[in-house]
């Protein structure tokens, strides 16, 4: 972490909890951190869509200052696109965080670089920030293909969209490889790939979007691996899976500073 970026650690719940389950891990979230937490770290749940209206509605009644975020959206304003939620049904719910372009809508939707960039665009044009997700494949990383590729998704997802709106969004770099495995890339691995995507942005974007759009590392993050990865300069939070539908094991991550 350098500069003025704040750290965000975020919790993509994926296709977990019913909003009963929900409104008790957000709850218990709360119980487990503290103001401090608050002061140096950003948090935000992504909980599915069904259990949104619960969570916002804790999060508000008890003044939670944790964000909430959905997992993915349409690009579309409103129409015919049966089981889509458009971006502004998110906003009018306090969303100000949408995923976009995760691996498993990329490998198991058919999502393509094309259809991320509209995402990245309408998520914005609602006034909400995305998470663009990046990430290559083992066979790629073992081709040494990883920094082309990922280079590749960066500048396909951020086509077209202005400086000072890159300045303001989040990047996550998530290799494939390390999501659900249990395998997490070294701190070195990552901080490579984040430096080339913090370098992918100062060319097409300029100094100032570089030095400010946020760099989340994604795949396996722990309690453990979470302090090492954090000081990496050029990671700036976590995109956090199966350790954030623990809130103590999620509250651990938050807490990552006060580790070493
Ligand atoms: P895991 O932390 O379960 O590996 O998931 C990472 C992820 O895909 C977050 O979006």
């Amino acid at each position: 972490m350098t500069g003025e970026r704040r750290p965000l650690i975020s919790g993509n719940w994926k296709m977990n909890h019913n909003h009963f389950e929900a409104i008790q891990a957000v709850q218990k979230l709360s119980y487990l951190l503290s103001a401090n937490d608050y002061d140096a770290v950003d948090v935000s749940v992504h909980p599915p869509f069904t259990d949104m209206r619960s969570v916002q509605t804790v999060l508000q009644s008890d003044e939670i200052p944790v964000a909430l975020g959905a997992q993915d959206c349409h690009w579309e304003a409103a129409g015919a696109f049966t089981g889509e939620v458009a971006p502004a049904m998110l906003a009018k719910l306090d969303v100000s965080l949408v995923i976009v372009g995760h691996s498993e809508r990329r490998q198991l939707f058919g999502e393509t670089d094309e259809v991320v960039n509209k995402k990245v665009k309408a998520v914005l044009a609602a006034g909400m920030t995305p998470i663009m997700c990046c990430g290559e494949t083992l066979e790629e990383r073992e081709a040494g293909t990883t920094e082309a590729r990922v280079a590749g998704q960066v500048r396909a997802g951020l086509a077209g969209v202005p400086p000072e709106q890159v300045a303001s969004l989040v990047v996550a770099y998530e290799p494939i490889w390390a999501i659900g495995t249990g395998r997490v890339a070294t701190p070195e691995d990552a901080q490579a790939v984040c430096l080339g995507i913090r370098q992918v942005v100062r060319d097409d974007s300029g100094n100032a979007a570089a030095d400010s759009v946020r760099i989340q590392y994604g795949g396996s993050v722990k309690p453990v691996s979470a302090p090492d990865l954090m000081r990496q300069p050029d990671i700036d939070g976590a995109l956090v899976g199966g350790a954030s539908l623990d809130p103590e094991e999620f509250a651990r991550i938050i807490a990552y500073r006060l580790v070493g």
